[in-house]
């Protein structure tokens, strides 16, 4: 499929999504995220890939929703097309790992595309915001409700409420980013770690994510029962077999994906 605004790219098992509006510093448009969810549900289907890695340019992950696209719009358009809901949160419904990798802007939905993914590895040159209030809106891909699960209620809060940046650095301490590399070696980095990720049992992997992701819906003893009923499942699949008994055998295992 020939996309107009992202390049795909498969890396081995690792399926690359680039968003490709450079001249709108990668605004997310409906155009954009109509292609993302055709590319997501490839690379879903897709039984060579294993990991998903989306990511943007140097200067921009993604500067936002597409302001000049959300401008003429009405609240009858909005709510009657349930702007955004549609096709932005396919990210979240991904079963196969997702990475973000982020180099320069991440802004308003940039940045809430970012979050949506299973972990984000940034850039030294990366840039995060929730800047809607100045344009007079507030977070609506579901900014307020992750930035705050990431990094706590003040920080998330006064960057919400002052549109304010927060740098790399500030990101990672913050919890927001798994880790911080250099710009030139972002790519490689990520792919790397994307391949460990897809070298793994995929539907070991694929339960895994969601069990971590389990600890932001429920309470602590519900996870953990969860987990461990995940755990125990396990145990019926050839790669707990396989994993085990390379373990055993002092050799590197041979996982099947089943
Ligand atoms: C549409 C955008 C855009 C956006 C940048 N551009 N961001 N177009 N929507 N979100 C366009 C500019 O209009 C310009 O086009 C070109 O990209 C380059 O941008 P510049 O502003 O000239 O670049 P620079 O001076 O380097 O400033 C970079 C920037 C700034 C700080 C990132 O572009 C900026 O503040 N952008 C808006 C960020 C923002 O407010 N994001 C939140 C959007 S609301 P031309 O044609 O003039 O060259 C949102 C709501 C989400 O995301 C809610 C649900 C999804």
């Amino acid at each position: 499929m020939a996309y107009q605004n992202l390049l795909v790219e498969k890396k081995g098992a690792v399926g690359v999504i680039t968003l490709n509006r450079p001249d709108a510093l990668n605004a997310l448009n409906k155009a954009l995220m109509d292609e993302m969810t055709l590319a997501l549900d490839d690379y879903e289907a897709d039984d060579d890939i294993h990991c998903i890695v989306i990511t943007g340019s140097a200067k921009a992950f993604a500067a936002g929703a597409d302001i000049k696209e959300m401008q003429p719009k009405s609240y009858m358009d909005v709510y009657k097309e349930d702007f955004i809901t549609a096709n932005w949160e396919r990210a979240t419904r991904c079963r196969k790992p997702v990475i973000a990798a982020v180099a320069g802007y991440a802004l308003g939905g940039g940045c809430e595309l970012a979050m949506m993914c299973d972990f984000i590895i940034a850039a030294d040159t990366a840039k995060f915001g929730q800047p809607e209030i100045k344009l007079g809106v507030m977070p609506g891909a579901g900014g307020s409700q992750r930035l705050t699960r990431f990094v706590g209620k003040s920080k998330a809060m006064e960057m919400c409420l002052t549109g304010r940046m927060m740098d790399a650095a500030e990101a990672e301490r913050s919890g927001l980013v798994s880790r911080v590399v250099p710009a030139g070696e972002l790519m490689d980095e990520v792919l790397k770690v994307a391949q460990t990720v897809a070298d793994m049992s995929l539907p070991i992997a694929m339960m895994t994510k969601e069990s971590v992701n389990r600890a932001y819906e429920t309470t602590l003893s519900e996870g953990v029962r969860f987990e461990r009923r995940l755990f125990h499942s396990m145990f019926a699949t050839e790669d707990q077999t396989e994993g085990m008994a390379a373990f055993v055998e002092k050799r590197q295992p041979q996982f099947r994906h089943r």
